[in-house]
């Protein structure tokens, strides 16, 4: 049990868990959504979510892992114990244990995300590679689309980034993780801090910050709502296990709501940082901010082919997605290598390669765009089944356990939040965020 492993310091905690958040979601996704959604009425939901759903999950998460000391499966089954058998029920003399379920859907979660995630980062590291080498004027508008139904291509690319996931994990938390968090993330601020300045120097900028900024309520619907509350989740690596794994491994000083609202602002500002500059480069150049998922692959590509300085900008810009993106892999790597380390007493070493392979051949579906599922590519169907469902079922349970299982006075002393605060935190965490979740897994299972 002590072997496990715990982090070096309270900052290789931070770093490692907004290393987790901070991602292809913040890069990537966010950009695309808001530019999908016209901009600040999205950037605006997308904050009250962040706020009333993710804060209070990442809080329930970070404590059920430091609480339990063990992976998301090992941490409910604790739990479920401790509901002192409120929840488990007798079924033909064997105990059924339901909490379990949701340790075992992040691990499902881990795993599917994973896959598809090592794919994009192959994508990320395709584009480096073109940028370090020039991109070439006039091909710039097929690079993506070459390289989308390329499978060999995709395979090569997904397999550096899965070993090198795997080879990090392996290493161990303070030598691998925490070490890789400690270099990357720190270079990723500074990257976009300057990319930032730049991108704000480009003719039309200021029409960036109005694009993001000024909410244009009539574009406030219920799809827009929808697509925010599940972002939420995804960006702050919520609903699947990921912030119950890396909090399992603090030690009993760390204050959770300190750690959790650090986080949450790092991700969220990296967001906003990367929408600026994204749209600040898009603007200069008149081009569409509603490009969808080829936002920066194929729109970006484009102007940093053009642009007098591109060539540079455009390494440096594919070396902080990849630095997020890589240190967003290790953690999902870690949730699923956690329980047979835990559980299994599998050495991390073995966990890791074993799982990780496994994990490298399922994302060969994803690699692959010509195979496709119920008329998707695996890419997407994976994409949608995590994000859509199984975050937010996972988060739901996760919150509403936290909410009523838990007692009030463990709470307040972990916390440390007592009298008027407390009660706001427990009113929020009983009646607001479970509602808001529920809402959602409604609305996407049609019921609503
Ligand atoms: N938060 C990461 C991102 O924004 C993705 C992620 C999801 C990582 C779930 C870990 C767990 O890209």
């Amino acid at each position: 049990m002590n072997n496990r492993g715990n982090w070096g310091s309270k900052l290789g905690f931070i770093l490692a868990a907004a290393g987790s958040a901070i991602g292809l979601g913040n890069l990537w996704k966010f950009p695309y959504m808001t530019g999908k959604h016209g901009g600040g009425a999205f950037v605006l939901v997308y904050l009250i979510c962040i706020l009333l759903v993710g804060v209070p999950i990442m809080i329930a998460e970070i404590y059920i892992g430091k609480k339990t000391q063990k992976n998301p499966i090992g941490a409910f089954t604790e739990l479920e114990t401790e509901s002192k058998g409120i929840i488990h029920y007798h079924k033909n003399g064997k105990v059924l244990k339901p909490f379990n379920l949701i340790g075992w859907m992040g691990f499902i979660a881990g795993f599917l995300i994973l896959s598809f995630y090592s794919v994009v980062i192959g994508w990320v590291f395709h584009f480096l590679y073109l940028s370090v080498k020039g991109f070439d004027n006039l091909n710039t508008h097929y690079l993506f689309d070459d390289l989308y139904s390329n499978a060999y291509l995709n395979i090569f690319w997904h397999t550096i980034a899965m070993l090198i996931t795997i080879f990090i994990v392996a290493r161990g938390i303070q030598k691998g993780i925490e070490t890789a968090n400690k270099i990357m993330m720190p270079l990723l601020f500074l990257i976009l801090i300057g990319v930032m300045i730049y991108s704000l120097m480009l003719n039309n900028s200021f029409e960036s910050i109005n694009f993001m900024f000024n909410p244009d309520f009539s574009k406030i619907n219920s799809e827009a709502i929808i697509q925010a509350l599940g972002h939420s989740f995804f960006t702050l690596s919520l609903g699947m296990g990921a912030m119950i794994t890396y909090g399992s491994y603090l030690n009993k000083k760390t204050s959770i709501i300190k750690t959790t609202l650090i986080v949450t602002f790092l991700d969220t500002l990296i967001a906003l940082m990367a929408g600026v500059a994204i749209f600040s480069i898009v603007f200069s150049y008149n081009l569409e901010p509603s490009a969808g998922p080829g936002l920066i692959f194929k729109t970006l590509p484009i102007i940093f082919s053009e642009m007098k300085g591109g060539y540079v900008l455009a390494i440096v810009f594919f070396v902080l997605v990849l630095f997020a993106a890589l240190t967003s892999a290790i953690s999902l790597l870690e949730v699923v290598v956690s329980y047979f380390i835990d559980e299994k007493q599998w050495s991390r070493k073995k966990a890791s390669w074993f799982m990780g392979g496994i994990i490298y051949l399922l994302g060969i579906l994803s690699a692959v765009s010509s195979l496709k599922i119920f008329n998707e590519s695996y890419l997407d169907f994976f994409d949608g089944l995590t994000t859509k469902y199984i975050m937010p079922i996972g988060g739901f349970f996760i919150i509403t356990i936290f909410a009523f299982v838990l007692t009030d006075k463990e709470k307040q002393e972990e916390l440390n939040l007592t009298g008027k605060l407390y009660n706001i935190f427990s009113f929020v965490v009983k009646y607001i965020t479970p509602v808001l979740v529920l809402w959602i897994i409604l609305n996407k299972i049609g019921v609503m």
